[in-house]
């Protein structure tokens, strides 16, 4: 790999900047009399918040969390960036290293691959930065000649989802690889939100290899904990210092930092968990299967399901007068006449497949809003659902 260098690849004055100095950097012991951050020595009204000492500010970087996840994933304590969600650590990424100015002409510009997460596309936006789109292949993997035709100078960051949303599949191993080592001048950014549900390795694994790596996961998923906010962040020690010097002062809240640190002493839970949504998952594409206004069940590395109909809008208006929600992915490329189906507890999927049973019931379910070449998939008796290797076997099967 030639040398990779992270002040080139930084904005001049993000290089520059003095962050601010809050009460608690200066001071970082727990015992003392607080009178440096102009707090309510009194605590609050509410007996539950009292338990998190809401009345203090918390740790600006979470250090009792860095330091039990450290061992869990094999990093170093420095190399951990939490945020208030991956979504924090998504747009500082863009600000820490995108000069705006899409209409300008000199300015930065991002790469992504749809279909894949709505928020790369929207922090370039909000920032101002032009976004390069390499759609995947129709099998969902990365298209690796045209995104490295694509990558030029200003390619800033480079956005690959894996497991994927919403396709579910994981990327092959081999198209990352060799993104990450000819975008000496990008950062590489792996966004691992579902990879607990996944048999692929983390990323993770190889930060120290590739200076240009950036692992994102979640505790949203499989840990449960969408509410709390916390997206975890791994890179190299000089990124990760960069990330805290442009990041609000105290962006995880003192009872996230409480509740995540907790969660971390359960993590057979999770495991646990994670278990019985993949069994789940594999209950929820059988019963999908035998419904026929289901064309497509794409094979699935993560908790939710992208799946086909003979009519998406319909069903997906059906399911929400029976207030069931799914997500219409039909307008998003690659994904026509696609819904995404998170897969939820054993009643909730029952609810669900009731409801799909009904609709089909009830109409005729003609086809419409899918192309014609994609119905006439061929049929294939079992799906390979479940087997968490989606990238390896990137078929897909069809009731059509
Ligand atoms: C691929 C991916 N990355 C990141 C996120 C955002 O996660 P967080 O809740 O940590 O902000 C999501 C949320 O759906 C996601 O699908």
């Amino acid at each position: 790999m030639m040398t990779f260098s992270l002040t080139s690849i930084l904005r001049p004055h993000i290089q520059n900047l003095t962050p601010y100095s809050s009460a608690r950097d200066e001071y970082t012991g727990t015992e003392g009399v607080f009178l440096d951050a102009n707090e309510n020595p009194f605590g609050p009204t509410l007996d539950q918040a009292n338990a998190y000492k809401v009345n203090r500010y918390p740790d600006p970087h979470q250090w009792a969390i860095k330091n039990r996840l450290a061992p869990i994933k094999g990093v170093r304590a420095d190399q951990i960036f939490l945020g208030n969600g991956s979504d924090e650590p998504i747009d500082l990424l863009v600000r820490a290293t995108c000069t705006p100015g899409r209409f300008a002409g000199a300015a930065d510009e991002i790469l992504i691959m749809p279909p894949t997460y709505g928020m790369y596309e929207v922090s370039a936006t909000i920032n101002d930065v032009a976004v390069t789109k390499v759609p995947l292949t129709p099998d969902f993997q990365v298209n690796l000649p045209a995104v490295l035709a694509a990558i030029n100078n200003k390619t800033k960051l480079i956005w690959l989802c894996s497991p994927n949303n919403p396709s579910g599949n994981r990327l092959q191993t081999d198209a990352i690889r060799a993104i990450l080592e000819v975008a000496y001048h990008s950062l590489v950014i792996v966004d691992e939100a579902y990879i607990d549900f996944s048999e692929e390795p983390s990323w993770i694994g190889e930060l120290d290899k590739y200076p240009n790596l950036v692992v994102l996961q979640t505790f949203s998923k499989a840990w449960g904990l969408a509410g709390l906010r916390l997206g975890m962040c791994f890179a190299s020690e000089e990124l990760i210092r960069v990330l805290n010097k442009i990041k609000p002062p105290y962006n995880i809240s003192a009872p996230s930092q409480a509740l995540a640190l907790e969660a971390l002493e359960h993590e057979a839970d999770k495991e646990e968990m994670v278990r019985e949504i993949l069994r789940e998952r594999q209950i929820l594409a059988q019963n999908l299967r035998s419904l026929p206004s289901v064309l497509v069940i794409h094979p699935s590395d993560a908790n939710f399901l992208l799946v086909q109909f003979r009519d998406a809008s319909r069903t997906f208006a059906q399911l929400i007068e029976h207030k069931v929600i799914v997500r219409d992915r039909s307008n998003v490329t690659l994904c026509a006449g696609c819904l995404r189906i998170t897969v939820g507890t054993r009643a909730e999927n029952e609810q669900l497949m009731d409801v799909l049973r009904r609709i089909t019931d009830s109409s005729d379910q003609s086809p419409t809003g899918v192309p014609d070449d994609e119905e006439e998939m061929p049929s294939i008796e079992d799906l390979p659902l479940g087997t968490g290797d989606s990238a390896a076997k990137p078929e897909f099967v069809s009731n059509a």
